[in-house]
This record gives C-alpha cells, sequence and structure tokens, in this order.
C-alpha cells in the first residue's frame, strides 16, 4: 500500500490539529514597550508605527493598566527626556522621566513587572549609546555612566534592567553597581546578541534617538555573523546576565535558535519596531491579514527558541489570545 505514513492524518480537523501542536504563545511570555515623555495629557502618535505614541506619565499609566487588564505580565519603558546633553545626564537623574514613571506605576500597578531600557542614546544630544570622544565611542568609560544609570532605575523601582548599548564589559559593570547598592536580587536582561540592523528604522522616530553622525555598527554586531552571537551570550552570562536577548527576532531566528540550543539561561526576543511596522503597513494597503501575519510571526519567534517576546503588538496579541 503505498504511502504507508500520510501526515495528513494529523491535520484532519481543528481537534487533532491542536492536540498535535508543538508550540503554543501564551500572554505570559509578552513584554509591551512603553514611550514616556514629559508634559501632561501628551499622547503623540508614532507616525512609523501605527498603534504607537509617545505619552506622558498620566497617559502611560493608562496605557500600562490597559496592558496589565489584558494579562500582559511586564512593560519595558524608554524615556523621552525633555533636555538632552553630551553625557546624557538625564538618563541617571533620580528626577528623570523614567525614574519618575517608574515610581508612579509601582505605585498604582505594583504587580506589574517593570523593565527598564538602560542605555544613553535617547537622552545625548549626539544620540550615540556612549560618551563621544574625537567622533569615537568610548567603551570604558562609558560603562560608569551605564552602571549609574541602572542603580537609579532600581532605585526608582524597576524590578529587572535590560542594557542594550553594546558595549562591551557592560553586564559586569552594572551587576557589580547593583550589588554595591544591595540589589543582588534585581536581575539583568542583557541585549545580548543586538544587531547593527536597519529595522531599528521607526524605533528612532519613538524614541528621538538617531545618531547625528555616523552609525552603530562599531558597537552593535555585523548582521552575516551568527558564531559571534554565541561569543556575546557567552560573555554576558559569565558577566551575570539572567536573561539573554536576540535583536531584532525575525530575521534572526537561526540565532535565537542557537541561543536556545547552546545555553540554559531564558531567551528573549525583540520584535522590533520595522517588523512591526512592515505589518501594519501592509496590513493597511491591505496585502497581508495583519492579524494572522502578526500571530504567526510572534508563533515562530516562540518556535525558534525564545522563551520571552518584547514586542508592540503585545496588547492586539493578549486580545486575541484571550478569544
Ligand atoms: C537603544 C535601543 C534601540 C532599540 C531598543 N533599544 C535602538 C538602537 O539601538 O538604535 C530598538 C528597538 C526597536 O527598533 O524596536 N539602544
Amino acid at each position: 500500500m503505498f504511502p504507508l505514513q500520510r501526515p495528513r492524518r494529523l491535520r484532519g480537523n481543528a481537534a487533532i490539529r491542536k492536540m498535535v501542536r508543538e508550540t503554543s504563545l501564551s500572554v505570559d511570555n509578552l513584554i509591551y514597550p512603553l514611550f514616556i515623555t514629559y508634559g501632561k495629557g501628551v499622547r503623540k502618535k508614532i507616525s512609523s508605527m501605527p498603534g504607537c505614541y509617545q505619552e506622558s506619565i498620566d497617559l502611560a499609566l493608562k496605557n500600562a493598566k490597559e496592558a496589565h487588564a489584558l494579562g500582559i505580565p511586564a512593560i519595558l519603558l524608554f524615556g523621552i527626556p525633555e533636555h538632552k546633553d553630551k553625557l546624557g545626564t538625564s538618563a541617571y537623574s533620580e528626577h528623570g522621566i523614567i525614574q519618575k514613571f517608574i515610581k508612579k506605576v509601582k505605585d498604582r500597578l505594583p504587580e506589574l513587572y517593570v523593565i527598564t531600557d538602560v542605555c544613553l542614546c535617547e537622552y545625548t544630544s549626539h544620540g550615540h549609546c556612549g560618551i563621544i570622544e574625537k567622533g569615537e565611542v568610548l567603551n570604558d568609560p562609558t560603562l560608569e555612566l551605564l552602571a549609574k544609570e541602572a542603580v537609579s532605575h532600581a532605585k526608582a523601582g524597576a524590578d529587572m534592567v535590560a542594557p542594550s548599548d553594546m558595549m562591551d564589559g557592560r553586564v559586569e559593570a552594572i551587576r557589580l553597581a547593583l550589588d554595591e547598592e544591595g540589589f543582588w536580587n534585581l536581575p539583568i536582561m542583557s541585549y545580548a546578541a543586538k544587531y547593527a540592523s536597519a529595522f531599528y528604522g521607526p524605533f528612532r522616530e519613538a524614541a528621538e534617538s538617531t545618531p547625528q553622525f555616523g552609525d552603530r555598527r562599531s558597537y552593535q554586531m555585523d548582521p552575516p555573523n551568527r558564531r559571534e552571537a554565541l561569543k556575546e551570550v557567552a560573555l554576558d552570562i559569565e558577566e551575570g546576565a539572567d536573561i539573554v536577548m536576540v535583536k531584532p527576532a525575525l530575521s534572526y531566528l537561526d540565532i535565537i535558535s542557537d541561543v536556545k540550543d547552546n545555553f540554559d539561561v531564558p531567551v528573549a526576543a525583540y520584535n522590533v519596531s520595522g517588523e512591526y511596522s512592515m505589518v501594519k503597513a501592509a496590513g493597511k494597503l491591505g496585502w497581508i491579514d495583519e492579524e494572522k501575519v502578526m500571530m504567526e510571526i510572534l508563533t515562530s519567534i516562540k518556535r525558534a527558541g525564545a522563551d520571552l517576546i518584547l514586542t508592540y503588538h503585545a496588547k492586539e496579541a493578549a486580545k486575541l489570545l484571550q478569544r
């Protein structure tokens, strides 16, 4: 009899498909990014990211509350400060925008897990992720500022810090600084394999963090490199990272899979702005079924090995997962 094996037998109806399904996306895996700006009653559309906004503290609180009500366990915070300078001082000021928001949100929604992006690019006048000297991004002097920023987030009440700058040695610098201040139990999620990607384009409008000269290729990873990601991840774990992230996600599913296969720590993946905007744009044009494509993409990121997914789709996906 031909053929003996007929894989279609297990696809015959919804019940059997559900029973043998290998991957399931859950709202528990989602982290929702927020852009916090100064002022009051501000809700500024981000034109390249439909459905995403720069929000002042009052309205960001509302947004966080909605996310929490949908079952999303965590938010990731980015700040848009009123003043930028060469050293990004508002990134580590006690009265910085993020520090203020953390206090408010932990007060109102204590169960919502608050993760902060630790980087300088939103706070520096030149838009780079570190201190600049003669047109170069200095590594070691930058570590001190990143450590200060992480400690200030911890003091404000953050549950976890997530360094995204890609300076060498920053996880260790942050770990030591946190420990020295008594935050031994505060986890670090490092953007461990973060590539110099054109997929961040819309985010830079959102966070107003476009480099004013040059690009980030001297610190973020070169997209063609695969083995180097394992080296970056290994270093971050040695330095004390609790969770490691791969970023972007969709064009880097091989990297997510490699990291999952080679290490025992939880793996996060960042479904970045460009990935989000492409789905939104094609959906608006009627070229794809936006909801289905979104769920397929998020599921593929999970299938590749991501335990956690950072995504601007979090609220929409949570609504669909409730059905
Ligand atoms: C800050 C940072 C960036 C993103 C997250 N943190 C931008 C960059 O490195 O230029 C990108 C997020 C996205 O595109 O959604 N360093």
